[in-house]
């Protein structure tokens, strides 16, 4: 961990317990990230692949029942790091094989007071969300205003209700919001679903967080108004600067706005490292999973000739029955002779290959 790492995540594994299959979903299994300050980690992969619950993970927001967590995730905030999944372990006795976990006792109410405590004062002041349904996220019996005003004279040093309203104000002019005055006074229904949604990003920066998780911002938008949110967040990470998660699996969006990513399969991270390695087509060490993502990136032509987009073939990973060698085995165009028996039998490590830059893939091994 440097002196500029905001967030460090280390083998986090969050499983829940399925009754009908009476078996672990691994939806998160040892996963592995870093966002330094100022920067934006964007997250990417197909549906399924465990990128909101590694976002849940971090701020709680899993529940105790009937999930286990484990792993560390270092946040620093104002200088004092804390591991957020700190104490969980005394509530939790594993049952372990070969390293995997295969049966849980827990204290759910022990546990659900300790995640309680740790960060009651830490989700929503240091660490804000924006969510892809910014209605469900707002409070429909109060103005924006009032909500954004509670927000400051909660989080920030301003105790002060105007000067607390002014600010509110101050940062629905940042979100380029029309009539600003206006929208102090109306409820969340009185918006647009765009509009809402720059409501909402208002509200988790006028905290000033050190840390913005967005997952799926600008999903369930129509596609103008995406496109006018993304323009939005490009403008806000060149003026505020918010160090943040972004979790999409719109490549487009990520191009846009990452300088670090992480491509997520099967609950785990198969690639890593600066957005421009990751997301180049020509990238020596380009991992199989993510050349078939960014091929399936739609272009203009290939709309008009086929009128759909192009999928990844096969089936996304049963994160129930994971196998022991490379998740993405089944589906990968790459495998050849040399390899094939570590591929089929062995999960490789996710191995720097060089500053920054991680793969998980035999094909990069000696
Ligand atoms: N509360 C839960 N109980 C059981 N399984 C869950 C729970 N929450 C998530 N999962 C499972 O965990 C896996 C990962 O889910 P997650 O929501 O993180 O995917 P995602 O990458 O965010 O996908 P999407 O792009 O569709 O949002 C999925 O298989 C999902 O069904
Ligand atoms: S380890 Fe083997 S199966 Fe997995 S992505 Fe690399 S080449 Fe494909
Ligand atoms: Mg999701």
């Amino acid at each position: 961990m440097n002196e500029n790492t905001v967030l460090k995540i280390q083998d986090l594994r969050t499983y829940f317990f399925s009754r009908s299959k009476q078996a672990f979903i691994r939806s998160v299994d040892g996963v592995d990230l870093q966002i330094n300050r100022g920067e934006t980690l964007g997250i990417v992969g197909e549906s399924g692949s465990g990128k909101s619950v590694t976002a849940l993970s971090v701020t709680g927001l899993v529940t105790a029942q009937p999930g286990v967590i484990t792993g560390s995730v270092e946040f620093t905030s104002n200088g004092v790091t804390k591991n957020l999944l700190h104490g969980l372990e005394d509530f939790v006795t594993l049952d372990t094989v070969d390293g995997r976990i295969m049966e849980v006792e827990k204290d759910n109410r022990g546990w659900q007071r300790n995640v309680d405590r740790h960060l009651h004062h830490i989700r929503g002041r240091e660490i804000s969300m924006i969510f892809q349904n910014p209605r469900v996220s707002m409070n429909p019996f109060m103005t924006i205003g009032k909500q954004i005003t509670e927000t400051i004279i909660l989080n920030t040093a301003i105790k002060n209700v105007a000067e607390a309203t002014d600010r509110a104000k101050y940062w629905l002019e940042q979100v380029k919001i029309d009539s600003p005055n206006l929208r102090l006074e109306n409820f969340p229904y009185g918006l647009s679903g765009g509009m809402c949604q720059r409501a909402m990003i208002a509200m988790a920066l006028s905290s000033e967080p050190s840390l913005l998780i967005a997952d799926e911002p600008t999903t369930g938008l129509d596609s103008t108004i995406q496109s006018k949110i993304i323009d939005l967040l490009v403008d806000l990470k060149n003026e505020v600067g918010v160090t943040t998660m972004l979790i999409s699996h719109d490549i487009n969006i990520i191009l846009r706005l990452a300088n670090t990513v992480a491509v997520m399969y099967g609950g785990t991270v198969l690639e890593s490292g600066p957005a421009q390695n990751i997301l180049s087509i020509d990238d020596e060490y380009k991992h199989p999973y993510t050349a078939a993502l960014l091929e399936s990136i739609p272009d203009e032509e290939h709309i008009k000739l086929k009128g759909h987009l192009k999928a990844i073939e096969g089936d996304v990973l049963d994160t129930v029955n994971i196998p022991d060698g490379c998740r993405f085995y089944t589906r990968c165009n790459r495998v050849h002779d040399r390899i094939e028996d570590k591929c089929k039998h062995s999960e490789p490590d996710l191995r720097e290959i060089s500053e920054g830059r991680r793969v998980r893939c035999w094909l990069y091994y000696n």
